[in-house]
């Protein structure tokens, strides 16, 4: 099962803190070597490379060197957020990982500010480009950047197409095989970020332009040229489409692959080299020599008329002088002649078919190979730090990507081998002397007394090879160099008689008789680090002479190509002096790729390829074996081993055990060594299993370390338990304090909010009182800005209360009090109101309700104020008759005729002498009115002739009708004087009489007493009293006295 317990750091990365490679052993073997309980067993170390492959973990460590095996298959495992998840975190915290190897050189360049290499190394198809482009693009995606640094960046990895266009070839064993070392500088400022490059390139495989082994085929350039270059480009190269047609490139028979695709690859480069910065002119020589070196393979010889070499390709050798921009004859004449300079004086001589073709093929070779580091040149101008770069941002420190050749061993190694394994015996010195300092300068770093390591030294087998005068090298260029007749043979004789008896060099003669038995005569023996290796000596002698004939070096250098007269040097051909040999060039740029590895920390990639066929999933355990050995992987492993399988710093080692300790769980706070101290003696560990240093521990076996680990493990639901309750509690105490937080917020908001309104009401009161107050104070003054508030706040409110309290009936007088300046507006008002009233009272009036109170308004006038009764009387309706229509006899009625009896009333009539009471009724016609006694009219009364009607004062019913005199015409009808007569509604009865009468103003109403006329001119007197009772009786002295009761009103 595996662990990831993860803690969020500063920076809110997630970092993976378990150590995966020791909690992942079981499933999968280790994730380090070192780790490996029987580090010195060859078949365990495969097995767990073996395991781990199957489950596609295809990196482990051997400490900081880490292991690849090749896939053959893409795996999910490049992508951005991958390269994210190994930014920042240590080895140890996360899985093996190409990206683990970028980011910790990376960092170490930054945190120590020293420069930095990686060294990838391993056989043919094993992967190491891959790598190193993995890195590459590491680098571009995770450093910081600006425009001109992703502009780098790519520029790299642009870089990265050409190269391998030029300089890779499909081989029997990689489908892309680079056929050159490679070691490239990445510059970094000091921030970090990517601002140049450099790029060293070792021994290109020259010999792969004039040939190819069966299934193998040329540089990919030709062939992209071919498939991708269209028809016009074509014909100004005078080039045709089938590469079958070229001599260089048929030797393999393989024209096509299926894993490539020229054309689209053709196109990837020309865009490359555009971005990288080639000129339209650049492109089109660089092309030329391309198209050239082909036409320069089909250039053939014959004989001559004299026997002499000759040329009998005419048309390739004028197109191919054109396309070099040399002389045709020059060329031709070059090509089957050789100058040679003999005692001061030059001599020309014939070659010979053979030495006419291998002076074609050595012009091939130089022509490409010095093409090729032009082209290399080309791309260090463009990746070269700018001068603007450097000033503005100081170049700090530099990565180191060295991709180069592992240890080969063929059926037949030959030269080119032989220069790779030195290659490689030089690297593994240098691990072993960088492995072991710095292993060294640990122990003394941390007080750890040093230990001798058993390891095997390869400095001797580097000696044997590139010592002075003694050395293979030394021995070689002078077989090269010495007059007479040289050659392999001689070149391995001369080998046995100096290196005889070496205990790292065997030949066929010097072997014994088992080891002679499966060596050839021709081949020596070496023993290397890594195994055992033999050379056959064939073609030394001339790889390592590498001579191209003076002639062909002139006609060159007179080259109209830009290029190739770059390439080949007049001072070349002028010096005498004879050019370094192939084998101590190589050595020489072997010494300097030293010097510059020897200044960088160094970390190591070590690729194995698991099969031959390319397959993705089969482990062939023979070959990876073979592989082991030969990068000397066991001997990696055990010069890590030599010492301490395990050492952690305090803090790591306490942080990730301390759950096992009481003392030092949950946190150890006094010094990091004694907590270390009291948990591994709490642990149990003895004094042999580790060793406490001033930042470290050592643990020597990785037994101890995995006990521990499974303590660990044990313990881990535990710990997962009381990190999930505090993470638990931590998560609802944020929470809470968030919705707390949140609460206050809105709370203060709300509260800012309120007092904010009421502040601002406080204002305006404020404001309004003080407005109130002035005006108050200049309410009596003209309407002004002291006042207008205070004068319109009287008037609204008055106006206001005005319209609450409006008298709601004609009757009712109440009315507000105005304030002062609204009186006569308020009159107005109030007059308003009150016609309007009335006018909808009146509005609402029915006839005879109008006849009601035009009755009753007379009424008014005529008995308001002086009568007693009459207020009683206001509020009783008066009626249209008091007598019903049956009450009055018919033949009254018929008396009357047409005149219409309007109203009636019983009353009483008082006689005027004795007041002797008779009951009458009193009928009202429109003119006159009639007293009947029951049938019989007894009294009619002409309205015209009334004189006058009298009342008294108090609320008796008793009134006089004053009449005329009486003349002769009405005697009979009219009787003579007054008529006293009593009714009950005498204030109804009388207003009905002066209405109809129209003499209103004949009413009086006298206090007291009243005098009447009687008959023959004599006078009666009626006097009113208030008494208990209402009583009408002959008083004294004749009068009538009409004692009337107090009424409420009186
Ligand atoms: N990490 C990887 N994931 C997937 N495929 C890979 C990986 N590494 C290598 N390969 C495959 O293996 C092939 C060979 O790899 P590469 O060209 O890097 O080998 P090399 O070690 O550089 O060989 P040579 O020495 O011949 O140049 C690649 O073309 C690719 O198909
Ligand atoms: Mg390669």
């Amino acid at each position: 099962m595996r662990y990831q317990a993860r803690e969020v750091d500063v920076e809110g990365r997630v970092r993976l803190v378990m150590e995966s490679a020791l909690t992942a052993r079981d499933r999968v073997g280790v994730q380090d070597f070192v780790l490996l309980e029987n580090y010195n067993s060859e078949a365990a170390f495969i097995e767990n490379l073996r395991r781990r492959f199957k489950e596609n973990l295809i990196y482990t460590y051997i400490g900081s060197v880490l292991v690849s095996v090749n896939p053959y298959r893409d795996l999910e495992i490049y992508s951005k957020p991958q390269m994210e998840r190994y930014r920042g975190v240590s080895f140890y915290e996360i899985s093996p990982h190409i990206y683990a190897v970028s980011d910790n050189t990376y960092r170490a360049m930054r945190t120590e500010r020293k420069d930095q290499c990686i060294l990838i190394s391993g056989e043919s198809g094993a992967g190491k480009t891959e790598a190193s482009k993995k890195i590459l693009l590491y680098y571009a995606v995770t450093c910081p950047s600006n425009h001109h640094m992703a502009a780098l960046g790519d520029h790299l990895l642009q870089a990265n197409h050409v190269l391998e266009a030029f300089g890779n070839a499909k081989t029997l064993r990689n489908d892309n095989s680079s056929r050159f070392g490679k070691y490239m500088d990445v510059q970094f400022d000091f921030r970090g970020a990517p601002v140049g490059g450099h790029i060293l390139n070792y021994l290109l495989e020259k010999s792969r332009v004039v040939h190819q082994n069966h299934g193998e085929r040329n540089f990919h350039i030709f062939y992209q040229l071919l498939d991708g270059g269209d028809e016009e480009l074509l014909n100004t190269l005078d080039l045709e489409r089938n590469p079958q047609n070229y001599q260089y490139l048929v030797k393999g028979n393989c024209p096509r692959v299926s894993s490539i695709s020229d054309k689209n690859n053709w196109k990837v480069v020309m865009k490359a080299l555009t971005v990288i910065g080639f000129t339209e002119e650049e492109l089109q020589k660089l092309l030329n020599i391309i198209a050239g070196v082909l036409n320069l393979g089909n250039t053939q010889f014959g004989e001559g008329d004299e026997g002499e070499t000759c040329i009998t390709t005419e048309t390739e050798i004028s197109n191919l002088a054109k396309l070099f921009g040399v002389d045709v004859s020059a060329l031709g004449e070059a090509l089957t002649h050789k100058k040679l300079t003999a005692k001061g004086e030059e001599m020309v001589t014939p070659l010979s078919f053979e030495q006419a073709m291998s002076a074609r093929d050595a012009l091939a070779k130089a022509v490409y190979g010095r093409t090729f580091s032009w082209l290399v040149e080309k791309i260090n101008q463009s990746l070269a730090l700018k001068d603007e770069i450097y000033h503005s941002s100081q170049p700090s420190s530099l990565i180191g990507l060295l991709d180069i050749y592992g240890f080969e061993v063929l059926l037949q190694n030959s030269f080119e081998q032989f220069c790779i394994n030195y290659c490689n015996e030089k690297l593994q010195q240098l691990f072993i002397e960088l492995t072991l300092r710095s292993e060294q300068e640990e122990y003394e770093t941390e007080g750890i007394e040093w230990e001798t390591v058993q390891y095997f030294d390869n400095k001797i087998i580097c000696d044997l090879i590139e010592e002075k005068h003694k050395g293979i090298i030394s021995i070689l260029d002078e077989e090269c160099l010495r007059p007479g007749e040289t050659g392999d043979v001689s070149f391995l004789e001369k080998l046995e008689d100096t290196l005889g008896g070496h205990h790292h060099f065997v030949t066929h003669k010097l072997a014994n008789g088992k080891t002679r038995r499966i060596m050839s005569r021709e081949e020596f023996r070496l023993l290397h680090y890594a195994g055992e290796v033999n050379y056959n000596v064939n073609g030394f002698v001339e790889k390592n002479n590498d001579s191209l004939n003076r002639n062909l070096k002139e006609v060159m250098c007179q080259s109209e190509n830009h290029i190739l007269s770059h390439c080949f040097r007049r001072e070349e051909v002028m010096d005498q002096k004879r050019p370094e040999m192939a084998a101590t060039q190589f050595k020489n740029s072997l010494m300097k790729l030293m010097d510059i590895l020897r200044s960088k920390e160094p970390s190591y990639v070590r690729c194995i390829k698991p099969n031959d066929g390319k397959q993705s999933g089969r482990f062939d355990e023979v070959l990876v074996r073979h592989q082991v050995k030969y990068l000397g992987l066991l001997e990696n492993l055990r010069v890590r081993r030599a010492g301490f399988a395990y050492r952690r710093r305090f803090e790591a080692f306490l942080q990730r055990y301390k759950p096992l300790c009481p003392e030092t769980w949950p946190n150890w706070n006094g010094r990091l060594v004694d907590g270390v101290s009291t948990l591994v003696n709490h642990l149990g560990y003895k004094p042999e299993e580790y060793k406490l240093g001033r930042s470290k521990i050592f643990i020597r076996f990785p037994k101890t370390l995995f006990t521990t680990e499974d303590a660990l493990e044990a313990k881990k639901p535990e710990i997962a338990l009381t990190l999930q309750t505090s993470w638990r509690g931590y998560r609802e105490r944020a929470k809470y304090q968030r919705i707390r937080h949140a609460v206050i917020v809105i709370q203060s908001g709300w509260r800012g909010m309120k007092a904010r309104r009421r502040a601002k009401r406080r204002r305006q009161a404020a404001e309004l009182i003080r407005r109130f107050i002035k005006g108050f104070i200049y309410r009596h003054e003209e309407y002004c800005p002291e006042n207008e508030y205070f004068l319109d706040h009287v008037r609204c409110s008055f106006l206001k209360n005005l319209r609450k309290n409006l008298p709601k009936s004609v009757l009712d007088k109440s009315w507000p009090t105005p304030p002062s300046l609204l009186v006569e507006a308020s009159e107005h008002l109030r007059i308003l109101h009150m016609r309007n009233m009335v006018m909808k009272y009146c509005r609402r009036v029915q006839p005879e309700w109008k006849k009601q109170l035009v009755q009753k308004v007379v009424a008014s006038e005529i008995f308001k104020d002086k009568k007693d009764d009459y207020t009683q009387s206001v509020g009783r309706l008066f009626l249209d008759s008091r007598l019903e229509r049956e009450q009055i006899n018919l033949k009254v009625v018929q008396t009357l005729g047409n005149d219409k009896v309007q109203y009636g009333a019983s009353v009483v009539k008082y006689d005027r002498r004795g007041f002797k009471p008779r009951p009458r009724q009193l009928l009202l016609t429109n003119t006159f009115a009639v007293l009947v006694d029951r049938t019989k009219i007894k009294q009619r009364i002409d309205y015209t002739a009334l004189k006058g009607i009298s009342l008294s004062s108090l609320s008796d019913g008793v009134f006089v009708v004053h009449m005329p005199t009486a003349d002769n015409k009405q005697k009979l009808c009219v009787p003579q004087g007054d008529v006293v007569l009593q009714c009950n509604n005498v204030i109804e009865l009388v207003t009905k009489v002066a209405m109809m009468a129209d003499k209103i103003d004949y009413v009086n109403i006298n206090p007291g007493s009243i005098r009447f006329a009687s008959a023959r001119g004599r006078e009666g007197i009626i006097d009113f009293v208030r008494g208990s009772e209402m009583k009408v009786a002959k008083g004294k002295r004749g009068h009538l006295l009409v004692t009337v009761p107090r009424t409420n009103s009186t």
